[in-house]
Protein backbone atom coordinates (compact mmCIF):
# COMPACT_ATOMS: atom_id res chain seq x y z
CA UNK A 1 0.00 0.00 0.00
CA UNK A 2 1.28 3.37 -0.86
CA UNK A 3 0.29 7.12 -0.62
CA UNK A 4 1.46 10.28 -1.66
CA UNK A 5 1.93 13.38 0.25
CA UNK A 6 1.57 16.03 -1.59
CA UNK A 7 2.62 19.11 0.01
CA UNK A 8 1.91 23.00 -1.40
CA UNK A 9 5.61 24.08 -2.79
CA UNK A 10 5.72 21.35 -5.69
CA UNK A 11 6.55 17.78 -6.30
CA UNK A 12 9.80 18.23 -5.06
CA UNK A 13 7.91 18.75 -1.47
CA UNK A 14 5.98 15.70 -1.88
CA UNK A 15 7.29 11.97 -0.61
CA UNK A 16 5.48 8.54 -1.08
CA UNK A 17 4.78 6.54 2.28
CA UNK A 18 4.86 2.87 1.35
CA UNK A 19 3.51 0.51 3.94
CA UNK A 20 3.64 -3.48 3.44
CA UNK A 21 4.56 -6.25 5.89
CA UNK A 22 7.71 -7.87 4.68
CA UNK A 23 9.09 -4.36 2.87
CA UNK A 24 12.10 -4.38 5.45
CA UNK A 25 13.86 -7.34 3.16
CA UNK A 26 13.66 -4.71 0.14
CA UNK A 27 14.72 -1.66 1.78
CA UNK A 28 18.34 -1.97 0.90
CA UNK A 29 17.42 -1.91 -2.60
CA UNK A 30 14.37 0.34 -2.09
CA UNK A 31 17.12 2.78 -0.29
CA UNK A 32 19.89 2.43 -3.32
CA UNK A 33 16.97 3.53 -5.89
CA UNK A 34 16.58 6.61 -3.75
CA UNK A 35 19.74 7.82 -3.53
CA UNK A 36 21.01 7.79 -7.02
CA UNK A 37 24.73 7.70 -5.98
CA UNK A 38 24.50 10.11 -2.81
CA UNK A 39 26.45 8.20 0.41
CA UNK A 40 23.88 6.72 2.84
CA UNK A 41 24.10 6.64 6.45
CA UNK A 42 21.69 4.72 8.67
CA UNK A 43 21.67 5.64 11.88
CA UNK A 44 19.75 3.32 13.91
CA UNK A 45 18.35 3.08 17.63
CA UNK A 46 20.80 0.82 18.76
CA UNK A 47 17.93 -1.38 20.67
CA UNK A 48 16.70 -1.92 17.08
CA UNK A 49 19.65 -2.57 15.17
CA UNK A 50 20.49 -5.37 17.31
CA UNK A 51 16.69 -7.59 16.59
CA UNK A 52 16.95 -6.24 13.38
CA UNK A 53 20.19 -5.18 12.50
CA UNK A 54 21.19 -8.84 10.60
CA UNK A 55 18.00 -8.89 9.16
CA UNK A 56 17.66 -5.64 6.60
CA UNK A 57 19.43 -2.82 5.49
CA UNK A 58 22.76 -4.77 5.94
CA UNK A 59 24.22 -3.11 2.52
CA UNK A 60 24.18 0.81 4.02
CA UNK A 61 26.26 2.26 6.20
CA UNK A 62 25.65 2.11 9.43
CA UNK A 63 25.48 4.26 12.56
CA UNK A 64 23.66 3.00 15.92
CA UNK A 65 23.23 5.78 18.95
CA UNK A 66 21.50 5.08 22.23
CA UNK A 67 18.10 6.30 21.65
CA UNK A 68 16.12 7.62 25.11
CA UNK A 69 13.90 10.11 25.61
CA UNK A 70 16.68 11.15 28.06
CA UNK A 71 19.04 11.14 25.21
CA UNK A 72 16.33 13.05 23.03
CA UNK A 73 18.60 16.15 23.18
CA UNK A 74 20.67 18.71 21.39
CA UNK A 75 24.01 17.11 22.37
CA UNK A 76 22.95 13.59 21.03
CA UNK A 77 22.14 15.61 17.63
CA UNK A 78 26.16 17.47 17.69
CA UNK A 79 27.83 13.79 18.48
CA UNK A 80 25.70 11.73 15.31
CA UNK A 81 26.75 15.61 13.49
CA UNK A 82 30.62 14.74 13.83
CA UNK A 83 30.18 10.90 13.65
CA UNK A 84 28.88 12.33 10.24
CA UNK A 85 31.58 14.42 9.31
CA UNK A 86 34.32 12.33 10.67
CA UNK A 87 32.92 9.51 8.04
CA UNK A 88 33.01 11.92 5.54
CA UNK A 89 29.16 12.72 5.29
CA UNK A 90 28.69 15.76 2.61
CA UNK A 91 25.85 17.49 1.58
CA UNK A 92 25.05 15.65 -0.60
CA UNK A 93 24.59 12.53 1.94
CA UNK A 94 21.42 11.01 2.43
CA UNK A 95 20.15 10.09 6.21
CA UNK A 96 18.24 7.14 6.89
CA UNK A 97 16.56 7.24 10.64
CA UNK A 98 15.52 3.45 12.17
CA UNK A 99 14.29 3.44 15.14
CA UNK A 100 10.98 4.75 17.35
CA UNK A 101 10.00 8.61 17.62
CA UNK A 102 13.12 9.45 19.33
CA UNK A 103 15.13 8.42 16.31
CA UNK A 104 12.81 9.73 14.01
CA UNK A 105 12.64 13.03 15.53
CA UNK A 106 16.48 13.28 16.38
CA UNK A 107 17.75 12.07 13.04
CA UNK A 108 15.13 14.28 11.07
CA UNK A 109 16.24 17.08 13.06
CA UNK A 110 20.07 16.39 12.48
CA UNK A 111 19.35 16.04 8.55
CA UNK A 112 17.12 19.12 8.65
CA UNK A 113 20.64 21.05 9.98
CA UNK A 114 23.11 18.98 8.91
CA UNK A 115 25.53 21.36 6.46
CA UNK A 116 22.06 23.45 5.97
CA UNK A 117 20.06 20.03 5.54
CA UNK A 118 20.37 17.03 3.67
CA UNK A 119 16.94 14.37 2.61
CA UNK A 120 16.05 12.08 5.53
CA UNK A 121 14.59 8.69 4.62
CA UNK A 122 12.10 7.42 7.80
CA UNK A 123 12.18 3.61 8.75
CA UNK A 124 9.78 3.85 11.61
CA UNK A 125 9.87 0.53 14.35
CA UNK A 126 7.31 1.51 16.15
CA UNK A 127 3.40 1.90 16.33
CA UNK A 128 3.78 5.11 17.41
CA UNK A 129 6.48 6.22 14.96
CA UNK A 130 4.89 4.33 12.16
CA UNK A 131 1.11 5.89 12.74
CA UNK A 132 2.22 9.25 14.10
CA UNK A 133 5.49 10.62 14.10
CA UNK A 134 7.11 9.43 11.08
CA UNK A 135 5.03 11.33 9.04
CA UNK A 136 4.40 15.15 8.81
CA UNK A 137 7.75 16.29 9.10
CA UNK A 138 7.71 17.29 12.54
CA UNK A 139 11.55 17.01 13.95
CA UNK A 140 13.15 18.17 17.40
CA UNK A 141 14.84 17.75 20.38
CA UNK A 142 13.74 17.83 24.41
CA UNK A 143 15.37 20.78 26.17
CA UNK A 144 15.61 20.23 30.66
CA UNK A 145 12.57 22.81 30.46
CA UNK A 146 10.59 20.81 28.81
CA UNK A 147 9.76 18.20 25.22
CA UNK A 148 10.28 18.83 21.89
CA UNK A 149 11.43 22.51 22.58
CA UNK A 150 13.94 22.48 19.73
CA UNK A 151 12.99 21.58 16.37
CA UNK A 152 12.22 22.24 12.81
CA UNK A 153 9.99 20.85 9.91
CA UNK A 154 11.79 18.95 7.64
CA UNK A 155 9.86 16.71 5.30
CA UNK A 156 11.20 13.03 4.85
CA UNK A 157 12.25 12.27 1.07
CA UNK A 158 10.34 8.92 1.35
CA UNK A 159 9.06 6.36 4.71
CA UNK A 160 9.04 3.29 4.53
CA UNK A 161 6.20 1.23 7.19
CA UNK A 162 6.57 -2.48 7.88
CA UNK A 163 4.56 -4.01 10.83
CA UNK A 164 6.69 -6.69 11.29
CA UNK A 165 8.95 -4.54 13.21
CA UNK A 166 6.10 -4.47 15.60
CA UNK A 167 6.10 -8.10 16.57
CA UNK A 168 9.43 -7.19 18.36
CA UNK A 169 7.96 -4.52 20.32
CA UNK A 170 7.33 -4.17 23.87
CA UNK A 171 4.02 -4.89 25.09
CA UNK A 172 4.13 -1.42 27.11
CA UNK A 173 5.08 -0.09 23.85
CA UNK A 174 2.62 -1.39 21.83
CA UNK A 175 0.21 -0.67 23.81
CA UNK A 176 0.64 3.29 23.96
CA UNK A 177 0.72 3.49 20.51
CA UNK A 178 -2.42 2.34 20.37
CA UNK A 179 -3.62 5.46 22.39
CA UNK A 180 -2.19 7.02 19.38
CA UNK A 181 -3.96 4.44 16.46
CA UNK A 182 -7.49 5.47 18.45
CA UNK A 183 -6.67 8.90 18.57
CA UNK A 184 -6.24 8.94 14.78
CA UNK A 185 -9.37 6.91 14.26
CA UNK A 186 -11.68 8.87 16.26
CA UNK A 187 -10.16 12.03 14.35
CA UNK A 188 -10.86 10.97 11.03
CA UNK A 189 -12.79 7.30 10.29
CA UNK A 190 -15.73 5.67 12.17
CA UNK A 191 -15.27 2.72 10.19
CA UNK A 192 -12.05 2.75 11.51
CA UNK A 193 -13.33 2.84 15.09
CA UNK A 194 -15.71 0.41 14.21
CA UNK A 195 -12.73 -2.23 13.12
CA UNK A 196 -10.31 -1.47 16.57
CA UNK A 197 -13.36 -2.48 18.45
CA UNK A 198 -14.38 -5.76 16.56
CA UNK A 199 -10.78 -6.57 15.75
CA UNK A 200 -9.00 -6.37 19.16
CA UNK A 201 -7.62 -9.90 19.12
CA UNK A 202 -6.18 -9.70 16.05
CA UNK A 203 -4.55 -6.41 16.87
CA UNK A 204 -3.07 -7.56 20.43
CA UNK A 205 -1.89 -10.28 18.46
CA UNK A 206 0.11 -8.08 15.96
CA UNK A 207 -1.24 -10.13 12.73
CA UNK A 208 0.64 -8.59 10.43
CA UNK A 209 -1.76 -7.88 7.78
CA UNK A 210 -4.28 -6.28 10.09
CA UNK A 211 -1.79 -3.96 11.60
CA UNK A 212 -0.76 -2.91 7.66
CA UNK A 213 -4.50 -1.68 7.35
CA UNK A 214 -4.66 -0.27 10.78
CA UNK A 215 -1.09 1.69 10.66
CA UNK A 216 -2.06 2.46 6.95
CA UNK A 217 -5.61 3.90 7.25
CA UNK A 218 -3.98 6.15 10.31
CA UNK A 219 -1.24 7.12 7.95
CA UNK A 220 -3.94 8.12 5.54
CA UNK A 221 -5.65 10.12 7.73
CA UNK A 222 -2.43 11.62 9.56
CA UNK A 223 -1.41 12.09 6.03
CA UNK A 224 -4.54 14.14 4.89
CA UNK A 225 -4.75 17.07 7.35
CA UNK A 226 -0.44 17.64 7.32
CA UNK A 227 -1.41 17.91 3.29
CA UNK A 228 -3.73 20.53 4.56
CA UNK A 229 -2.02 22.27 6.89
CA UNK A 230 1.84 21.41 7.26
CA UNK A 231 2.69 23.59 9.98
CA UNK A 232 -0.36 23.64 12.48
CA UNK A 233 -1.80 27.23 11.51
CA UNK A 234 -5.34 25.43 11.73
CA UNK A 235 -6.68 22.07 11.46
CA UNK A 236 -3.40 19.96 12.34
CA UNK A 237 -4.44 21.14 15.31
CA UNK A 238 -7.14 18.27 15.65
CA UNK A 239 -4.20 15.64 15.60
CA UNK A 240 -3.59 17.03 19.51
CA UNK A 241 -6.97 15.13 20.47
CA UNK A 242 -6.65 14.03 24.08
CA UNK A 243 -2.86 15.43 24.29
CA UNK A 244 -4.12 19.02 26.25
CA UNK A 245 -5.10 17.01 29.23
CA UNK A 246 -2.70 14.28 28.36
CA UNK A 247 0.17 16.66 28.57
CA UNK A 248 -1.31 18.10 31.60
CA UNK A 249 -0.95 14.82 33.05
CA UNK A 250 2.38 13.38 31.95
CA UNK A 251 3.97 16.84 33.34
CA UNK A 252 1.88 16.73 36.62
CA UNK A 253 3.20 12.86 37.03
CA UNK A 254 6.70 14.24 36.23
CA UNK A 255 6.68 11.87 33.65
CA UNK A 256 6.59 8.82 35.54
CA UNK A 257 3.38 8.14 33.46
CA UNK A 258 3.64 7.27 29.69
CA UNK A 259 2.70 9.13 27.03
CA UNK A 260 0.32 6.33 25.80
CA UNK A 261 -1.44 5.96 28.99
CA UNK A 262 -1.66 9.82 29.24
CA UNK A 263 -3.61 10.27 26.11
CA UNK A 264 -5.93 7.89 26.71
CA UNK A 265 -6.87 9.52 30.44
CA UNK A 266 -6.75 12.71 27.96
CA UNK A 267 -9.00 10.87 25.69
CA UNK A 268 -11.80 10.16 27.98
CA UNK A 269 -11.42 14.05 29.74
CA UNK A 270 -12.09 15.36 26.33
CA UNK A 271 -14.85 13.11 25.35
CA UNK A 272 -16.21 14.32 28.78
CA UNK A 273 -15.90 17.86 27.44
CA UNK A 274 -18.00 16.93 24.64
CA UNK A 275 -20.30 15.29 26.10
CA UNK A 276 -21.16 18.42 28.52
CA UNK A 277 -20.84 20.68 25.79
CA UNK A 278 -23.68 18.56 23.53
CA UNK A 279 -20.98 17.23 21.07
CA UNK A 280 -20.71 13.71 21.96
CA UNK A 281 -23.70 11.61 23.12
CA UNK A 282 -23.57 8.97 26.12
CA UNK A 283 -23.25 5.96 23.31
CA UNK A 284 -20.22 7.76 22.09
CA UNK A 285 -18.76 8.36 25.16
CA UNK A 286 -19.21 4.67 25.99
CA UNK A 287 -17.32 3.54 22.92
CA UNK A 288 -14.77 5.62 23.34
CA UNK A 289 -14.55 4.15 26.73
CA UNK A 290 -15.11 0.61 25.56
CA UNK A 291 -12.38 1.11 23.48
CA UNK A 292 -9.12 2.51 25.55
CA UNK A 293 -10.63 -0.72 27.99
CA UNK A 294 -10.39 -3.27 25.08
CA UNK A 295 -6.32 -1.86 24.76
CA UNK A 296 -5.79 -2.36 28.23
CA UNK A 297 -5.85 1.49 28.15
CA UNK A 298 -6.95 3.70 31.31
CA UNK A 299 -10.29 4.90 30.86
CA UNK A 300 -10.57 7.52 33.89
CA UNK A 301 -8.41 9.99 36.02
CA UNK A 302 -7.14 8.59 38.89
CA UNK A 303 -7.28 10.97 42.03
CA UNK A 304 -4.53 12.71 42.21
CA UNK A 305 -4.73 14.71 39.35
CA UNK A 306 -6.79 17.05 41.13
CA UNK A 307 -8.84 20.14 39.18
CA UNK A 308 -6.70 22.37 41.20
CA UNK A 309 -3.10 20.95 39.61
CA UNK A 310 -4.79 20.19 36.37
CA UNK A 311 -5.46 23.79 36.18
CA UNK A 312 -2.58 25.31 37.39
CA UNK A 313 -0.46 23.29 34.16
CA UNK A 314 -3.10 24.43 32.08
CA UNK A 315 -2.57 28.14 33.00
CA UNK A 316 1.27 27.94 32.53
CA UNK A 317 0.38 26.43 29.17
CA UNK A 318 -1.63 29.42 28.48
CA UNK A 319 0.97 31.84 29.16
CA UNK A 320 3.09 29.75 26.76
CA UNK A 321 0.63 29.65 23.65
CA UNK A 322 -1.26 33.91 23.74
CA UNK A 323 -3.43 33.72 26.59
CA UNK A 324 -6.19 31.20 25.25
CA UNK A 325 -6.01 27.69 25.07
CA UNK A 326 -7.54 25.23 22.50
CA UNK A 327 -9.05 22.00 23.69
CA UNK A 328 -9.97 19.63 20.99
CA UNK A 329 -13.39 17.82 20.92
CA UNK A 330 -14.20 14.66 19.92
CA UNK A 331 -18.16 14.21 18.63
CA UNK A 332 -19.36 11.38 17.08
CA UNK A 333 -16.43 9.01 15.46
CA UNK A 334 -14.74 10.96 12.39
CA UNK A 335 -16.01 14.03 13.75
CA UNK A 336 -13.73 16.65 15.71
CA UNK A 337 -13.86 20.23 16.49
CA UNK A 338 -11.58 22.78 18.53
CA UNK A 339 -12.65 25.31 20.83
CA UNK A 340 -10.92 27.92 22.98
CA UNK A 341 -12.38 27.06 26.04
CA UNK A 342 -11.89 29.98 29.11
CA UNK A 343 -14.61 28.53 31.62
CA UNK A 344 -12.76 27.20 34.44
CA UNK A 345 -15.82 25.77 35.76
CA UNK A 346 -16.58 23.65 33.21
CA UNK A 347 -13.03 22.17 33.20
CA UNK A 348 -13.15 21.75 36.80
CA UNK A 349 -16.42 19.37 36.11
CA UNK A 350 -15.04 17.60 33.52
CA UNK A 351 -12.16 16.71 35.79
CA UNK A 352 -14.45 15.45 38.69
CA UNK A 353 -16.36 13.19 35.91
CA UNK A 354 -13.29 11.96 34.58
CA UNK A 355 -11.97 11.04 38.10
CA UNK A 356 -15.57 9.53 38.78
CA UNK A 357 -15.63 7.66 35.30
CA UNK A 358 -12.90 5.30 35.66
CA UNK A 359 -13.48 4.25 39.42
CA UNK A 360 -17.11 3.18 38.22
CA UNK A 361 -15.38 1.52 35.43
CA UNK A 362 -12.83 -0.01 37.18
CA UNK A 363 -15.33 -1.89 39.66
N1 LIG B 1 7.44 14.26 15.25
C1 LIG B 1 6.20 13.99 15.58
O1 LIG B 1 5.25 14.40 14.91
C2 LIG B 1 5.95 13.12 16.76
C3 LIG B 1 4.67 12.57 16.98
C4 LIG B 1 4.49 11.71 18.07
C5 LIG B 1 5.55 11.40 18.90
N2 LIG B 1 6.78 11.96 18.67
C6 LIG B 1 7.93 11.65 19.53
O2 LIG B 1 8.14 10.25 19.49
C7 LIG B 1 8.77 9.84 20.70
C8 LIG B 1 8.09 8.58 21.20
O3 LIG B 1 8.21 7.59 20.21
P1 LIG B 1 8.37 6.05 20.58
O4 LIG B 1 7.30 5.62 21.50
O5 LIG B 1 8.54 5.35 19.28
O6 LIG B 1 9.71 6.06 21.43
P2 LIG B 1 11.17 5.43 21.25
O7 LIG B 1 11.78 5.83 19.97
O8 LIG B 1 11.90 5.80 22.50
O9 LIG B 1 10.92 3.86 21.24
C9 LIG B 1 10.40 3.22 22.39
C10 LIG B 1 11.22 2.00 22.76
O10 LIG B 1 11.02 0.97 21.81
C11 LIG B 1 12.26 0.45 21.34
N3 LIG B 1 12.01 -0.04 19.99
C12 LIG B 1 11.87 0.67 18.85
N4 LIG B 1 11.51 -0.13 17.84
C13 LIG B 1 11.44 -1.38 18.33
C14 LIG B 1 11.10 -2.64 17.77
N5 LIG B 1 10.71 -2.77 16.50
N6 LIG B 1 11.16 -3.73 18.58
C15 LIG B 1 11.51 -3.59 19.90
N7 LIG B 1 11.81 -2.43 20.48
C16 LIG B 1 11.76 -1.33 19.70
C17 LIG B 1 13.21 1.59 21.47
O11 LIG B 1 14.55 1.14 21.59
C18 LIG B 1 12.73 2.25 22.76
O12 LIG B 1 13.27 1.61 23.89
C19 LIG B 1 8.67 11.02 21.66
O13 LIG B 1 9.94 11.61 21.80
C20 LIG B 1 7.70 11.97 20.98
O14 LIG B 1 7.98 13.31 21.28
C21 LIG B 1 7.00 12.80 17.62
ZN1 LIG C 1 1.01 11.73 21.27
Amino acid sequence: MKLNVVLSGGESRSYEVMCESGLHRRLDRIIKDLSRGRRVFCVWDRFVHGLWGHRCLTATESIVWDASEQNKKLSAVEELARELVRRGADRHSLLVAVGGGVTGDVVGFLASIYMRGIPVVQIPTTLVAQVDSSVGGKTGVDLPEGKNLLGTFHQPLWVGIDPDFLQTLSEENFREGMAEVIKTAWIGDADLVRFLLDNSDDILRRRADVMAHVVFRCVEIKAGIVMEDEKEGGVRKVLNLGHTFGHAVERISNYTINHGHAVAMGLICAGILGRQLGYLDREHLNMLKDLLSAYGLPTGLPSEYSPDKMMSVFQADKKKVGNSLVFVIPGPPGKVIWKTIEDKKLIDEVIRLAQKIGKIYLT
